[in-house]
This record gives structure tokens, C-alpha cells and sequence, in this order.
């Protein structure tokens, strides 16, 4: 057979390993690989590169995809669908391993539904994509801003400052309530929960009043009200660039405002996606690499490979794209238990 392989959306630790994977797996039953680059445009554009075993030597602890990412949607226009299409026959590809999140996978779902070989591999630092326990790049991701956290607690107890660390996370709160709940936050703000300034003031005041600092893990993608828009800036499936609404640097105003501590604002931002997968994003990349061919080779085309208890396995892509994972009340009810 020959394997093709692309990785898009927002890039994050864990997709070197999974490519390498790919090759290795297709390698030791015989098969050859060819990657696309950067994501569905490589596909639609025909821009590829070949990936031997030596290619993908050295690949386990290097952050970022070598093959390139790009938010490139091929199923929003008709002639570039059949773009894809022709790439895939032009190339001989008998099966596409779509490694990405929730728009990458619905893109190789479109494609399963026009009669394409393909399967998936779930990734995202997010952690949201459905049908799968855990994502790889997620691991990573956190500990990034759980050490970012802990340096935060440092300067914070210095100034006896109220300080705001804003994570990644559009629909779904899972690195603020890993971050806070791993890091020691006083409150943690997901998009799950309405925003509720009282509480918000109410949790600062006691964390100042008890040892003279307050930390806040904030999710990107909280809603603090009409006044907070994105400018407008959305990307190829039409979502917003959360970034740029710094909802970390408006909580902190509001925080010095209302309660007169000082407040300061982090935002990490893209440092959170790269930097060497741990050692769990390692592995689960890994399995879930190895598991796409398995499923092509035994010809489970629109399935994507997802961690399931101890167990790696294949679902339909359909059961897994459209909804995010969001966090949900258990975690909730343990996060708010060390709300200051
Ligand atoms: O989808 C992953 C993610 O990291 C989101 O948490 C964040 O909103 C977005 O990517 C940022 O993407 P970009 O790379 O386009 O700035």
C-alpha cells in the first residue's frame, strides 16, 4: 500500500511522534509513505514530500510537525474537493491518515463521505475532541502553564499582587482547570461556567486576605460580556482569534478596580504549543499513529484511532467531529473545592 499523511490545525507536541509513527507502522508491514504539507492544503495543492524511516529518525522529542500545519478547509469550495480527490489518485495513495482536531477531522470525514481512504488521529492541546479520553498535545501544553503558574506564585507573593494567567482553550476548559487545579490557583475560570464577577472578587479577596496574593487561571475563551469581541479576525472554518481579546489583561483591570490589590496579567499564549511532548503525548501519539495504519490496512476507512480506558481502538470519525469535549461537572465540582 502506499500511506499518505498530513497534520493540520493548530500544531501542538505530539505530532512528530505521530508521523513517525505512521511511517514506521506502514514500514514494518511493507508499505511506503508520502507526507502532505501543511495540512488539507498539501493535499488540495499536491505539495508533498516523501517520509522514509530515516526521515522520521530523531522525531520523538522534537515539538512542532515537520510536515508544516495550516487551517485550510478543503471541502469549503466544490473545486477544491475534487482537487484532493485527484491528488490522492495522482499519487497512488491507497490510504490518507488526517492527524488533527475537530476541523481536520471533519475534513477527513467529508472526504470518507465522497468515497476517499481515509482515517484519522485525534490531536489537540485542547483536549476536546470527542470519543477519544485524552488528545495528545494536551499533556505537554499544561505542564507548560502550570510551570509558567508556579513562577507567577513567585512574583505575585513578592508585590502581594492579584495576577491573571491566561491559557488556550476556545469551547472547552480543559488546560485552565489542569492548570489551576495542578498548579494551586485560588480560582480558575473556564468557558463551561457563566463569569460571575462577584464570585471572581469574592475568591481574590480571600486568597489576598489569607497570604497577601491571589492567582487566577483564566481560559482564552471565557465570555466577559458584549465589551469583550475579538476584532473580528477568523480563520478558514469561521472561528475567532481568541487571542487577541486578552481576556487575562481585562480580568486583571476589573480585579485592581473593584478591590484596589494591584493585578497583573500573563498571557502564554503560543509558548503553551511547543517545546518536546512529554512523556504521555509521546506514547499516546504513538499508539494512536500505529493504530491509524492498522485500521487502513485492515480497511476501516472513516475511522479515527481513540484512547479508550487502557485500550486503543477505532471509532467512526462522524461519532468523533462536531462537538467538543467539554469539561464536565465532576471536574468542575473538584476544581471549585480549592477555590480560595
Ligand atoms: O485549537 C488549538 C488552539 O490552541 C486554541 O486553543 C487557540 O484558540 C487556537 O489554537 C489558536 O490558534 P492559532 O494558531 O490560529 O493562533
Amino acid at each position: 500500500m502506499k500511506f499518505g499523511v498530513l497534520t493540520g490545525g493548530g500544531d501542538c507536541p505530539g505530532l512528530n511522534p505521530a508521523i513517525r509513527a505512521v511511517v514506521r507502522r506502514a514500514a514494518k508491514f511493507g508499505h511506503e509513505t508520502v507526507g502532505f504539507l501543511d495540512g488539507w492544503k498539501g493535499v488540495r495543492d499536491d505539495a508533498r514530500r516523501t517520509l522514509s524511516v530515516a526521515d522520521v529518525a530523531d522525531l520523538l522529542g522534537k515539538g512542532g510537525t515537520i510536515l508544516g500545519s495550516s487551517r485550510t478547509n478543503p471541502f469549503a469550495k466544490e473545486a477544491d474537493a475534487a482537487k484532493v480527490l485527484e491528488t490522492l489518485a495522482r499519487n497512488h495513495v491507497d490510504a490518507l491518515v488526517a492527524i488533527g482536531g475537530d476541523d481536520t477531522l471533519s475534513a477527513a470525514r467529508d472526504l470518507h463521505r465522497r468515497g476517499g481512504h481515509v482515517v484519522g488521529v485525534p490531536k489537540t492541546m485542547d483536549n476536546d475532541v470527542s470519543g477519544t479520553d485524552w488528545t495528545f498535545g494536551f499533556h505537554s501544553a499544561t505542564a507548560v502553564a502550570v510551570d509558567a503558574l508556579e513562577r507567577l506564585r513567585d512574583t505575585a507573593g513578592s508585590h502581594h499582587r492579584a495576577i491573571v494567567l491566561e491559557v488556550m482553550g476556545r469551547h472547552a476548559g480543559w488546560v485552565a482547570l489542569a492548570t489551576g487545579l495542578a498548579g494551586g490557583a485560588d480560582v480558575t475560570l473556564l468557558p463551561e461556567e457563566p463569569y460571575d464577577e462577584n464570585e471572581l472578587l469574592k475568591h481574590v479577596r480571600a486568597a489576598v486576605a489569607a497570604r497577601g496574593y491571589a492567582l487566577i487561571v483564566t481560559s482564552e475563551g471565557i465570555d466577559l460580556g458584549a465589551r469583550r469581541g475579538s476584532a473580528g479576525a477568523k480563520d478558514e472554518f469561521g472561528h475567532e482569534l481568541l487571542g487577541e481579546r486578552d481576556v487575562g489583561a481585562e480580568l486583571a483591570r476589573r480585579i485592581q478596580h473593584a478591590t484596589g490589590v494591584e493585578a497583573r496579567s500573563a498571557q502564554i499564549g503560543h509558548i503553551q504549543r511547543g517545546g518536546p511532548p512529554v512523556l504521555f503525548d509521546r506514547i499516546l501519539a504513538t499508539r494512536l499513529g500505529a493504530c491509524a495504519v492498522d485500521l487502513a490496512i485492515a480497511g476501516r476507512f472513516g475511522e479515527v484511532a481513540v484512547l479508550r480506558g487502557p485500550v486503543v481502538t477505532g471509532i467512526p470519525l462522524a461519532e468523533a467531529v462536531g462537538t467538543s469535549k467539554t469539561v464536565t461537572p465532576d471536574w468542575l465540582d473538584l476544581m471549585h473545592t480549592f477555590d480560595a
